[in-house]
């Protein structure tokens, strides 16, 4: 390509490239950081019960520098919240910040009236409570806002928490789960600071997308982690606006994929590098037995330094080597996977011009309907034209979908298992068995912030 990407006709380039953010690379300077796991206000056999806060708050992420930043229960990013499958969960909802906020539970299937969209904001001052009871599978998923036109905004700010459910199954597998000693989270975002180091959202953000040339692990700047030679668990979350990651190591070592976004795979999936869009999650398995040297460095794949691992020498010899083989007992039978296209959706365009289906955002508009616990097949398609030459990673609420082709074939190992989030390249058309096991008005969206914002979002109205 020339050195004057400005002039050069859009159909013939990656145009997502032009406006990304060069990311520099982890200086390994600051030990990681894990977000606390929050206290229950109450717990007992069957229900457990939060308070959640959306506040303003500083962070000194550079030494001597106070940054302003946002918050759940705290200054910057927000706590663990970590329930149960078949539990009652109660979560009283605070918004202490001085603007609308909601707050939205990313992937977890519970009434629309619950999950936060749009149509759920809290003004300042105001509070909510919410209930409902978790009946999915052990996942990781997450929480963060989603008031209209400002989701980018807040996010980009610190407002984003990870929501564990476990289950007797995730109890049960051989795999490590202790939080922060062998199962670590990993939340990825990249910012980019003004030069007093604050975080201005209105002077870097884009409309195809703010990125950083800062990355932020669970809300340091230049992260290391320092972990005993053991097998490690590590749970990422692509929190950041709108970069995708395809993370490796340096020494190309393999690892294994164990859950996607809506929990586990049916089996552990080897590989050397994951590639994770913007919302989504891959939790993998790392055995650090087989490092040899001190250090290992998670890299993207333009080598930059994410995450330099440093090895304790002490070796863990008890530890098994042992992988647990079946980790779950997902199903998609011939029958859905034959059943006839329900649903079209069409991505297209960039920067403002995003559009579903050639249309905007409504929120007095419903765009689809569908019937409680019946499985449809949706076709989503990311539109190839002079325009429509950017990823759109695809995100429904209240589903855990499952993928049944891409490009009329078989999806990869790693999107076998639950999903809630798809990113499709320009051209490329994915086939998903969608359902529903809750009711309500469910927003579904680019998770690209800033074309959520622009309105590349529509909803879907379940009974
Ligand atoms: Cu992460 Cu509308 O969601
Ligand atoms: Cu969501
Ligand atoms: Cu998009």
């Amino acid at each position: 390509h020339s050195m004057n990407m400005k002039g050069m006709d859009h159909s013939s380039m990656d145009m997502s490239h032009e406006s990304i953010t060069e990311l520099k690379s982890s200086l390994g300077k600051n030990e990681l950081n894990f977000p606390k796991v929050l206290k229950p206000d109450h717990e007992d056999n069957n229900s457990i019960s939060f308070t959640v806060r959306a506040q303003h708050g500083t962070s000194e992420l550079f030494e001597g520098i106070e940054t302003k930043t946002y918050g759940y229960n705290g200054d910057f990013l927000g706590p663990v919240i970590r329930v149960e499958k078949g539990k009652k969960v109660t979560i009283h909802l605070v918004n202490d910040l001085k603007e609308d906020t909601t707050f939205h539970w990313h992937g977890l299937e519970v009434p629309g009236n619950e999950d936060g969209g749009p149509h759920k904001v809290l003004k300042p001052g105001e509070s909510e409570t919410i209930n409902f009871t978790v009946k999915q599978d052990a996942a990781t998923l997450w929480f963060h806002p989603h008031p209209m036109h400002e989701t980018g905004k807040q996010v980009f700010k610190g407002l984003a928490g990870l929501l564990y459910i476990d289950d007797k199954n995730s109890e049960k597998l051989d795999i490590p789960k202790t939080y922060g000693e062998d199962d670590f989270p990993i939340i990825l975002q990249d910012k980019t600071f003004t030069d007093d180091k604050q975080l201005d959202y209105d002077k870097v953000m884009n409309e195809d997308g703010t990125t950083g040339d800062t990355l932020l692990i669970n809300g340091g700047v230049d992260p290391k982690l320092t972990v005993d030679r053991k097998k490690v668990r590590l749970r990422i979350l692509n929190g950041s606006n709108m970069r995708s990651y395809t993370l490796h190591f340096d020494n190309e070592m393999e690892f294994h994929q164990i859950a996607s976004d809506g929990g586990f795979l049916n089996k552990p999936n080897r590989t050397k590098e994951i590639e994770i869009a913007p919302a989504e999650r891959a939790e993998i398995l790392v055995d650090l037995t087989k490092v040899k040297g001190n250090v290992v460095t998670l890299v993207n794949e333009e080598n930059t330094t994410i995450l330099p691992i440093h090895l304790k020498e002490s070796l863990d010899s008890s530890q098994t080597t042992n992988e647990a083989k079946t980790l779950n007992n997902l199903t998609l039978t011939d029958e859905i996977k034959n059943k006839k296209v329900k649903k079209t959706i069409k991505l297209a365009g960039m920067g403002e011009d995003v559009t579903i289906n050639d249309k905007k955002f409504d929120a007095n508009r419903i765009d689809f309907s569908q019937k409680q616990n019946e499985t449809e097949v949706w076709e989503i398609e990311n539109i190839k034209d002079s325009m429509g030459v950017m990823n759109h990673p695809f995100h429904i609420h209240g589903t855990q979908f499952q993928v049944i082709s891409i490009d009329g074939k078989e999806p990869p190992d790693n999107l076998l298992g639950l999903k809630d989030t798809i990113s499709l390249k320009p051209g490329q058309k994915a086939k998903i068995a969608v359902k529903f096991t809750e009711k309500g008005v469910y927003m579904f969206h680019c998770h690209i912030l800033e074309h959520e914002d622009n309105g590349m979002m529509g909803q879907i109205k379940v009974d």
